[in-house]
């Protein structure tokens, strides 16, 4: 246990690495089981919603402190935008989960951390609909993990010793009745130069957080596909400093960061003008593609052991998947799949 914290500083602990290598394991085995003889999907956040054409544009006369990096120039990158549910069973929309929005910008120059030896001009932002994650970090995750597939007693028992994970995950399960009405979060701290922040996607049109009546299983989808028949729908993309390294901590995305403390400070939009997303070659697009917190610019490094976990769990995961599935893990460019 640390006594004296500092600001925008990532604290390791030993044995990290240990149960790195358990979760790549007991994941892989766990998708072995589950994808037998089926075509294999994400572990996490197998059902998509869609994978929506975009526009990510940088805000001009942003201060100082903000122009970093990614936000250094006010340009526009084309943009995949990936909505799914956590939920690792392709379970009904009106089941409550986690929500998830990845985004991948094309255009992005500059080497990025993920892929120094096989360069890309792509660049991914990964967040969900709730302020905190699950666990405080590797360790407790892959305690999750274990109970989850060591069936009820050992979940049980992992619960009862581990009451926050189950307040965090149990007030993270949550309805919304459309994806392009929710908020988003990193979770997860990164860097923007030499400082921590947090990311928020913020909707311009926000939703309810309730199911419709008599929803059908992919309600997500329609309510989707019918609001971009008719309007653009935009998001503000905000970043958050830290400001305290002991109520703002870089080694537990599993405590919010207070606003009242470190408020948001919009960098960007992402713009969603209106389309059709919804036709099997565009889904086999999104299914095919993989996004990782680390495909970034090193200004924006991902800190915390969840991200150092998520480096090499995310990229072997997705390797592994695309190897079992004979399909080629390539990077796409804005060019839609499915013109019309
Ligand atoms: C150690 C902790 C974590 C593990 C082991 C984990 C595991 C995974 C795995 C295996 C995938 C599928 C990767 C692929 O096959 O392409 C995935 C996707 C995803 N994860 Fe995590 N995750 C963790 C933490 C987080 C956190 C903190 C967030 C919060 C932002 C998050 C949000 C997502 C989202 C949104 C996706 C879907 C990305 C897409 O659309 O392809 N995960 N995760």
């Amino acid at each position: 246990m640390n006594t004296s914290l500092e600001l925008n500083t990532e604290y390791p602990p030993p044995n990290e690495q240990a149960f790195i290598d358990s979760l790549i394991n007991e994941l892989r085995k766990k998708m072995e089981a589950d994808y037998a003889g089926k075509r294999m999907l994400r572990d996490a956040h197998p059902k998509m919603h869609g994978c929506i054409r975009g526009e990510f544009s940088i805000l001009p006369n942003l201060t100082a402190d903000l122009r970093v990096g990614l936000f250094g120039e006010s340009r526009s990158y084309p943009a995949w935008v990936r909505f799914s549910n956590q939920n690792n069973s392709a379970a009904p929309d009106k089941k409550p989960d986690i929500r998830g929005v990845a985004i991948k910008l094309m255009g992005v120059t500059g080497n990025k951390l993920l892929t120094q030896a096989n360069p890309s001009t792509t660049h991914d932002f990964v967040m969900i609909s709730d302020s905190r994650f699950v666990t405080k970090d590797v360790e407790e995750f892959d305690g999750l993990i274990r109970g989850l597939i060591g069936g009820f007693l050992k979940l049980g028992w992992y619960f009862l010793t581990h009451l926050r994970v189950l307040r965090n995950l149990w007030s993270s399960l949550r309805n919304f009745n459309n994806p392009l009405t929710i908020r988003y979060f990193s979770v997860a701290p990164y860097l923007l130069g030499k400082r921590a922040v947090k990311y928020t996607l913020i909707p311009r049109d926000a939703g309810r957080t309730s199911a419709p009546r008599n929803p059908s299983d992919n309600y997500l989808k329609d309510a989707m596909a019918e609001d971009l028949k008719r309007r653009t729908a935009m998001f503000d993309f905000a970043v958050q400093f830290q400001t305290d390294p002991y109520k703002m901590p870089i080694e537990d995305p599993g405590i919010t960061w207070d606003e009242a403390i470190s408020p948001f400070l919009p960098v960007a939009t992402l713009t969603i003008p209106c389309q059709i997303f919804d036709t099997p070659t565009r889904s086999e697009f999104g299914d095919n593609l993989s996004f990782n917190p680390w495909r970034c610019l090193p200004e924006h490094r991902p800190l915390g052991g969840i991200s150092r976990a998520r480096r090499q769990v995310y990229k072997a995961l997705a390797t592994f998947r695309h190897k079992r599935n004979h399909s080629q893990r390539v990077e796409p460019g804005a060019d839609d799949p499915d013109p019309r």
